[in-house]
């Protein structure tokens, strides 16, 4: 696990403690247990959010076509039942993974619109 902290000299991505609100936010737990607020910016996957933000421990290997799984995330429950179905190819390639919970997705798979506005993930273990 990196001890880098993903906020450091990065203006797209600040701590939930910091005071400043953007219009649209992802909150995301990286493998240290920090949580990051990140811009969002409708029609972006979750994946290119919290990749454009310069958190790297999320590799995103494949760049979303959805055959790497490097980018799995939970995804808070609040807020799950607004993504979108998950398609076979995704459940599967999640299958393949050690580290598969009830609330898993890709996040290259979760497209950002205003209705996931505030939308909670974690990022998965290795
Ligand atoms: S980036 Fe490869 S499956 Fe999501």
């Amino acid at each position: 696990m990196s001890n880098i902290n993903p906020t450091e000299n990065q203006p797209h991505a600040e701590s939930v403690s910091g005071d400043v609100q953007t219009v649209a936010s992802v909150f995301v737990t990286t493998r240290d247990g920090q949580t990051h607020r990140l811009e969002a910016q409708p029609g972006l996957s979750v994946m290119e959010i919290i990749r454009d933000a310069g958190i790297s421990e999320l590799l995103a290997l494949c760049g979303g076509s959805c055959s790497c799984a490097t980018c799995h995330v939970y995804v808070d429950p609040e807020l799950a039942s607004r993504l979108s179905q998950m398609s076979e190819d995704e459940n599967d390639l999640l299958d393949a993974t050690s580290c598969r919970k009830h609330n898993s997705r890709l996040s290259c798979q979760i497209r950002f619109s205003d209705a996931l506005e505030g939308l909670k993930v974690a990022i998965a273990p290795d």
